[in-house]
This record gives C-alpha cells, sequence and structure tokens, in this order.
C-alpha cells in the first residue's frame, strides 16, 4: 500500500486530473441523490478482501457517486448556508493533505500552527476584540461553539458553590440548533428568550430577572451574529452590557454571519462583539474555505486552556520549554487535528484581505437584489427586508406542499436549490422561501430565473 509504483503514479495522475477539472468548473453539475440501493446496484461492492484497484474506484467516484452530491458552490444552490471556497484554499486544501502535518502541538506543527495563527490574527482583528484575545480553527461552528461553552462552565465551576450544579445558558429562540445540542452535551438546561427577531438588552433582562432561584444556575448567554434562517443581528452591545451586569458568560456565534465582520457597509450591526468572551466564525461558511473549518476566539485565552489543556504522560514533551509555543489542543476540544486553517491562510496569503471584503459585500448586495425584484414581482412579497445575505419571501397563494414540490423540480431539473424554511407568525409558522447568498459568481440572472420558477 505504501509502495511507489506504476499504479500508484497513475492513480496520482487520474486524482490531480480531476482536481484540476472540478476546481475550474463555474457551473458544476448540479447532483441529486439516490436511495442507497440505487447507488449499490450502480457501484457493486467497493471493499473487498483483494480491493477493487485505485483506477476502478475512482472511476466509480468520479462516474456514479460524486453525481449524488450537491456541489455547494453552485451559483444557484441559495439553500441552507452555501459555500465557495476559493480556489486557492482548495488547492491548499490538497497541500495541507500531502504534507501530513499533526496540527495539536507546536513541536510537530510548528510552521503550520504560524501560518494558522496569521488568518486567526485576522479574524481577531476583525472582531475588534482586544489582546490577549486569540483562538483556534475547529471542525466548525458546533465544535467551536461546544469549545467555547465548555470554557464558560469550567470557568463558572471554578467557583466552589457550583461545583455540584447543573448549569443554565440562556440564548434566543433564533439562536441555531447546535446550541441546543450542545447545551445536551455538555448537560446543562437551556433558557429561551422567545423571539426569533433580534434579542434585545430588555428582553434578555426581563427573562434574567423572572427567573427567582433558578438565577444561580445561569453561567452564559449565547447572543447570535448572524441567525441561520434571516441573517438576523443580536443587539451585541446590549446583550453585552447585561452579562457585565450579571458576570455571565458572553458568546457570540457568528458561524454564519461572521464573514460579514470584513463587509464595511454592515460592521456596525455587530457593534459590541469586541466585548465577548468568546466568538464563534466558520471560514467555511462565509469567508471562503473548503469544509470543514471552523474558529473559536476567547478574550482570554487562559481561561480557555484551563478548560481543554489534556493532560498524559505521553503528553508532557509538548509542554517542554524545548517545544514552546502555541499548542492548538489546548483552546478547543480536539486533541490530534488536521491544520484546517491553512486554506484559509493560502487564500488570504494569495489574494489579500480586500479581496475578502469585496467577495462578502457581493453576497450582501445580492440580498438586497434579490430583495428588490421580489417586491417589484406582482406574486411575490419580502416576509422581511434582506438582513446580511439572507432573504426570506412568499410567493403569495402557495401552501407548504408548493414550496416542497417546487424546491424539488428545481432540482430535479439540475437547474437550483432553493429551500423553503418556517418564519414565525403571530398564529404559528407560515412556511416560506428563503435565499442565503455566499458565492459571489451568482448573478442578478440567476436570482430572476429562481424567481421567474415560481410563477
Ligand atoms: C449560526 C450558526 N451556528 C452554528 C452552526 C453550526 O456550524 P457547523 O455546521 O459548521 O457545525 C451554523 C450552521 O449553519 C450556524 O448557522
Amino acid at each position: 500500500m505504501h509502495v511507489i509504483d506504476i499504479e500508484m503514479v497513475e492513480m496520482t495522475l487520474d486524482v490531480v486530473k480531476y482536481a484540476i477539472n472540478r476546481i475550474t468548473q463555474t457551473n458544476p453539475e448540479l447532483g441529486k441523490p439516490k436511495t442507497e440501493a440505487e447507488l449499490r446496484s450502480l457501484v457493486g461492492e467497493t471493499v473487498t478482501n483483494r480491493g477493487i484497484g485505485g483506477e476502478r474506484a475512482f472511476e466509480l467516484f468520479r462516474d456514479v457517486l460524486v453525481k449524488a452530491t450537491v456541489p455547494i458552490d453552485h451559483p444557484r444552490h441559495l439553500a441552507f448556508v452555501p459555500a465557495a471556497p476559493t480556489r486557492a484554499a482548495i488547492l491548499f486544501d490538497l497541500v495541507t493533505s500531502a504534507s501530513s502535518i499533526h496540527g495539536a502541538y507546536w513541536m510537530e506543527g510548528a510552521g503550520g500552527i504560524f501560518c494558522e495563527n496569521e488568518a486567526m490574527a485576522w479574524l481577531v482583528s476583525l472582531t475588534g476584540m482586544p489582546a490577549p484575545a486569540f483562538g483556534v480553527f475547529t471542525s466548525g461552528g458546533t465544535a467551536a461553539n461546544l469549545s467555547a461553552l465548555v470554557a464558560a462552565r469550567e470557568t463558572w465551576r471554578k467557583d466552589p458553590r457550583n461545583k455540584n450544579v447543573k448549569g443554565l445558558m440562556i440564548t434566543s429562540v433564533g439562536a441555531h440548533s447546535s446550541i441546543k445540542a450542545m447545551a445536551k452535551v455538555i448537560d446543562v438546561d437551556l433558557l429561551l428568550v422567545d423571539t426569533e427577531d433580534e434579542m434585545t438588552e430588555s428582553a434578555l433582562q426581563a427573562t434574567i430577572n423572572a427567573l427567582g432561584p433558578e438565577r444561580a444556575r445561569v453561567f452564559a448567554v449565547v447572543a447570535t451574529g448572524g441567525t441561520t434562517n434571516a441573517g438576523i443581528i443580536d443587539d451585541l452591545s446590549g446583550v453585552a452590557r447585561v452579562c457585565e451586569r450579571e458576570n455571565l458568560w458572553f458568546h457570540v456565534d457568528a458561524a454564519y454571519g461572521g464573514g460579514a465582520l470584513a463587509a464595511k457597509s454592515v460592521r456596525h450591526l455587530f457593534q459590541g462583539i469586541e466585548r465577548a468572551d468568546s466568538v464563534t466564525i466558520d471560514p467555511h461558511k462565509w469567508l471562503f474555505s473548503p469544509y470543514d473549518c471552523g474558529a473559536v476566539i476567547y478574550k482570554n485565552p487562559e481561561l480557555a486552556k484551563e478548560a481543554h489543556a489534556q493532560e498524559g504522560s505521553y503528553l508532557e514533551i509538548f509542554k517542554d520549554e524545548g517545544a514552546h509555543g502555541f499548542n492548538p489542543s489546548d483552546y478547543q476540544i480536539q486533541l490530534t487535528r488536521r491544520l484546517r486553517g491553512l486554506p484559509l491562510w493560502y487564500s488570504l496569503a494569495t489574494h489579500g484581505t480586500e479581496k475578502y471584503e469585496w467577495a462578502v459585500e457581493e453576497g450582501i448586495k445580492l440580498a438586497q437584489t434579490a430583495g428588490k425584484l421580489i417586491t417589484a414581482h406582482p406574486l411575490l412579497e419580502l416576509v422581511r427586508p434582506p438582513s446580511l445575505s439572507c432573504v426570506l419571501y412568499r410567493r403569495k397563494g402557495w401552501t407548504p406542499e408548493d414550496y416542497r414540490n417546487w424546491t424539488y423540480a428545481n432540482h430535479e431539473a439540475g437547474f437550483a436549490l432553493v429551500a423553503p424554511t418556517k418564519w414565525k407568525t403571530a398564529n404559528g409558522t407560515e412556511t416560506v422561501s428563503r435565499f442565503c447568498f455566499i458565492n459571489p459568481d451568482t448573478t442578478e440572472e440567476d436570482i430572476i430565473a429562481v424567481l421567474k420558477s415560481m410563477e
């Protein structure tokens, strides 16, 4: 398996040819899923005692299996939170794999960790968090949120009165599902401020004031810097004031919206993020990195280190003076880690931060353009004004089934992937359509064509 022979050379050529071809496509085929049984009948057994050979396995992937996936960078993939990694970042993902670097400790990964830290310093500068704020790259927003919340909980537990107490966190209905899921992982309760709109200082304060004896269990507040559903940014300055008054850890989940910190047109909306104890930003969402790349930043990295640094006789050498340096494993939940910040670093180094500002502004402009086109269309209506790069709108007269059938029909035709979502109303929820723009290659014509398909 580790021998270099002619088969290995041929496999290399196949893989590199495929990669070049895929990276240079601007309008990749919009694949769609097949059932597992269908895929099985198309490819047969792939893992066998003797192996099926690299050439055959690659053929199956290239000709069958990858076609049953949706390219997240398709310009008309406007569902969920899409992505559009730069070509420089994708190429460097290949280099990251080829370089086989262990990214946990400086002793083994110094040169690579140096690059990650260059990119991280830029992310930190976008937040405006003062020194010594710093962070690490994680596998995504969920892992970043988890790492931050563990640091918050462990800091709170330093007080002996909290030793055997089950913690309670406060967030809003608009927070991402990962906050609810990670509350389960760390076995704390979660209280929701009842709004999918902006969480305000007064609503948060009122929620805390109404708690009674439960107040003693509250250790953190999670605000959102760009909700997944609608791009809404909580009143971060107001939440910061409450957290400072109440002595609570202030976490900002800007996994999706964090990229917009680079955009001058909306930067003011994030006022207050610089006062956070921790911030999540996902470069694999709006900072054009390939999957997977999240980031968590701490106001006081020492608190994260106290919560996360692992100990073991086999790890002692990494803490030795001779191996001195920044150890990413000390600041998040993972030990062995890929240097997943490297593609971002290379792309930033290649293009410069101004290009990033431009590309993020493009997503915001596309949302504004979509808003205008929707307003001018007799059959369509905005549910709320576009926020960051998210647009919620309704097709007058449509039922939830109409939205679902329309999504499937467009996907089936290989034309677009735009999915419905729900928006809270006075009497429950309404099914509506949603755009999320990330890819600067999406055009006004793409939006017009998608809207036309609703007529
Ligand atoms: C606001 C927010 N937080 C967290 C996440 C989870 O991030 P990931 O999927 O990278 O774990 C998402 C994903 O869309 C998100 O939008």
